[in-house]
């Protein structure tokens, strides 16, 4: 049995908590937040505090709280010697206090608070500086159905620049299309069979094989027609940078 103590109350502790305490071989002792109101609707199910000096004894500490509050966190916990982990994928393990022992517990997904996420689906990217505690951190991900990937900090850097391109800057394209779609009264939904399909697609293929479109294949009257209709002049800005990228990137 592995004893968590969660602390932070965002996106990811939110889906932690419910992941870990449905977990059998794992048990949440604590859950801290400063502000208590986002954890009190779970004050049944587990010990609440938002005292940092009250924190029980537990094998694993989780500190999932915002990347520039994990130092300074880590400075204030009340105690020594213990494991204390950050979920984030660019802070440092060294940034953490050294007066505990340090580890990465990162779940490389995207979180938002009311959406559900299957947990056993996401890959955790783990890192301790002890080789125990590192066993500790794969029991966890195991016990949660999740795989898991021994990642150093470096490592974990550029995967998390690569979510951002993957998921962050699609995302926003995602924004720009709906924008453009709904001032012209088109139901965003009739692209979303598209948007499954391109996800899906670099499944099978690469994300090289994968490319279609205008840029590809240089057609340049199509190109010229898209930038004519576009009028927003960032929108513009970063149509004309994706097709010069994909034109180097196909040797047009
Ligand atoms: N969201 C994602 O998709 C995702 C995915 C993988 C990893 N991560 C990583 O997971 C961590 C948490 O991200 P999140 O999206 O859950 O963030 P979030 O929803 O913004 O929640 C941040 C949490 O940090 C707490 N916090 C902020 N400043 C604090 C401070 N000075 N002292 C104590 N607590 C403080 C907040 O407390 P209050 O509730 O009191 O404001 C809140 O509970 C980050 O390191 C992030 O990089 C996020």
């Amino acid at each position: 049995m592995i004893s968590v103590c969660l602390l932070g109350a965002g996106n990811v502790a939110s889906h932690l908590f419910k992941a870990l305490n449905n977990t059998e071989n794992v048990t949440v002792v604590q859950w801290f937040n400063r502000d208590l109101k986002k954890i009190s609707t779970d004050k049944n199910d587990v010990h609440i505090t938002d005292n940092i000096d009250a924190l029980k004894h537990a094998d694993v500490y989780i500190l999932a709280v915002s990347d520039d509050a994990i130092a300074d966190l880590s400075t204030h916990l009340p105690f020594e010697n213990r494991f204390v982990v950050h979920t984030s994928g660019s802070v440092n393990i060294y940034d953490m206090d050294k007066k505990n022992r340090r580890g990465v517990f990162y779940p490389l997904q995207t979180f938002s608070k009311n959406v559900p996420v299957t947990f056993k689906d996401v890959p955790i990217c783990i890192e301790a500086l002890d080789k125990n505690d590192l066993n500790t951190l794969k029991q966890l991900a195991e016990s949660l159905g999740c795989s898991w990937y021994k990642i150093n900090t470096e490592q974990r850097q550029t995967l998390h620049l690569s979510a951002v391109f993957v998921n962050n800057f699609t995302n926003q394209l995602y924004r720009i299309a709906h924008e453009i779609s709904d001032a012209k009264s088109i139901n965003f939904d009739i692209l979303k069979p598209l948007i499954l399909e391109t996800a899906r697609k670099v499944q099978e293929t690469s994300p090289f094989m994968a490319q279609t479109g205008p840029a590809k294949r240089n057609d340049k009257k199509t190109i010229k027609k898209h930038l004519k209709l576009l009028e927003n002049e960032q929108h513009k800005a970063i149509y004309e940078l994706l097709t010069q990228s994909i034109k180097n990137t196909h040797g047009r």
